[in-house]
């Protein structure tokens, strides 16, 4: 059999500096996709993608929604008969705050020390933009070797992730044949180590809401009306206290009803995977971990449900002192979902949490910013095989199935709306930042994660297409 991965192996790693150029590049464009004043820049960094399809020989273009725009592009690869592989990753980003905790500029990218030999710091660099960067610059190099990919693809690029994908089921919808394929590639997950790949088979869904508990009908001073009224921050904060009891147990009604235990296999499988606790502690500059007792971090992370407030603010926040009551709190609650779990419930039953705490004089609103459930894929399938077969030549070694806290809710659009699974294959390591400052990507997972996207697609051409999509 003719050897079509070296000299794609060997341009890759000759021309690894143009590369990181490329995605220099990209860094350098703001694609803050929850922030309106960013929409411009938005729109700019998909018509950068879209640039970079067009000139690697790929038919792409920019499709506008109600929202960010998405990239679509298509590869006929050999000929109709070859497997189809659809390509998924987000060109946007998440906000760079706090700005004064970046040791440098967020959208201009440097190149760092690292004890991997470097690596590349800015907002995006792994989550998603580097990730993303490693199939096209694999699609780039395949493409110059031997003039055309070796499978189908259809690349589709998203600039919504970040914000709750409002667009994302309305497009799928109105483009259902153009985006059919067999399986989607999705390139948004870790590794299990450094020297270890992995492909991720569950995710987390997500429910997320803003509340505002309202009290008096205005701001008051604290020395006139202190200890005479309701204050609503002291109030919320105290009914947020009580989401967990001390066993660290989620406190909202019917929370854990549909939660299954794991099955004996998996945790043996899991306990063999020999979790290096300490260091993923040490990752957010800790010793000790915490959450629901007598459960492993590795459970509290991909199969145990939780409830995090992530903003909470109201009255005061200014410099110096100003003695208000203010007459309103406001918090961020969401909840990461595992299987079974139904979103809808979750939802209401936080809702039910709160009104039914709810302090004399008071009243609740609240914002939802959507939910989606956990999401599992199967692990048997002739593609999965593929894709470890390209990461084993790549690395050396097995790849590891691992869970994952995180949601990438395409997955389960692709699932209902499409009709395929996804492979969820990455490259970032649990230490690379993602959302907090001075985000990083190392250069070997990039340059390594080139190249296995380059063994995979040898390896996805080799699988029989099973409905010539
Ligand atoms: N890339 C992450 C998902 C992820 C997190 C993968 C951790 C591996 C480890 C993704 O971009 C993300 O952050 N998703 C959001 C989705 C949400 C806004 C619906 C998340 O999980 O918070
Ligand atoms: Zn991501």
């Amino acid at each position: 059999m003719t050897d079509l991965l070296t000299p794609v192996t060997e341009r890759i790693d000759a021309e690894f500096d143009a590369s990181v150029e490329r995605l220099k590049e990209l860094l350098r464009i703001p694609s803050i996709s929850t922030d309106p004043a960013y929409r411009d820049r938005t729109k700019e960094a998909a018509e950068w993608c879209a640039g970079v399809l067009t000139d690697i020989g790929l038919d792409a273009s920019v499709r506008s929604t109600t929202g960010h725009p998405m990239v679509v592009a298509h590869d006929p690869g050999p000929g109709p008969d070859a497997p189809h592989l659809l390509y998924y990753a987000h060109y946007d980003v998440q906000p760079p705050d706090p700005l004064e905790l970046w040791e440098h500029d967020p959208f201009d990218p440097i190149i760092a020390d690292s004890p991997h030999g470097g690596r590349i710091v800015a907002r995006g660099a792994c989550d998603d933009k580097g990730q993303m960067m490693t199939f096209l610059e694999a699609f780039r190099h395949w493409r110059a070797v031997h003039g055309t990919l070796p499978v189908r693809v259809t690349v589709l690029l998203e600039g919504e992730e970040e914000s709750g994908s409002p667009s994302l089921e309305p497009f799928l919808e109105a483009h259902r044949s153009e985006l059919a394929a067999d399986v989607a590639v999705v390139t948004d997950t870790g590794m299990w180590n450094i020297d270890t790949p992995a492909i991720t088979y569950m995710l987390r869904g997500l429910v997320y809401t803003d509340v505002t508990l309202h009290g008096p009908t205005h701001d008051l001073h604290s020395g006139m009306y202190g200890g005479a009224v309701v204050n609503p921050l002291n109030a919320l904060a105290r009914i947020l206290g009580g989401l967990h009891d001390d066993a660290g147990v989620v406190q909202i009604p019917g929370f854990y009803d549909d939660v299954r235990e794991l099955s004996a296999d998996e945790r043996e499988r899991w306990r063999n995977l020999g979790f290096d606790e300490a260091a993923f502690l040490a990752s957010a500059g800790l010793e000790v971990g915490m959450g629901e007792q007598g459960r492993s971090t590795l459970e509290r992370t991909w199969c145990r449900p939780s409830c995090d407030v992530n903003g909470m603010w109201g009255g005061y926040t200014g410099e110096g002192a100003k003695t208000v009551i203010a007459s309103e709190a406001h918090a961020k609650i969401s909840c990461r979902l595992v299987a079974d779990q139904d979103p809808q419930a979750i939802s209401a039953g936080l809702v039910r949490f709160l009104e039914d705490r709810t302090p004399p004089g008071c009243r609740w609103t609240f914002e939802p910013h959507g939910c989606n459930s956990a999401i599992r894929v199967p692990t048997d399938s002739p593609f999965l095989e593929a894709a470890r077969d390209g990461l084993r030549r790549t690395f050396g070694t097995n790849a590891e199935l691992i869970g994952c806290g995180g949601s990438i809710p395409v997955v389960g659009s692709f699932q209902s709306l499409l009709g395929f699974d996804s492979l969820l294959v990455g490259f970032g390591l649990d230490d690379d930042r993602v959302h907090s400052p001075n985000e990083k990507f190392e250069l070997r997972c990039y340059q390594m994660g080139i190249r296995a996207q380059a063994a995979m697609l040898e390896s996805f051409a080799s699988v029989k297409s099973p409905v010539g999509s």
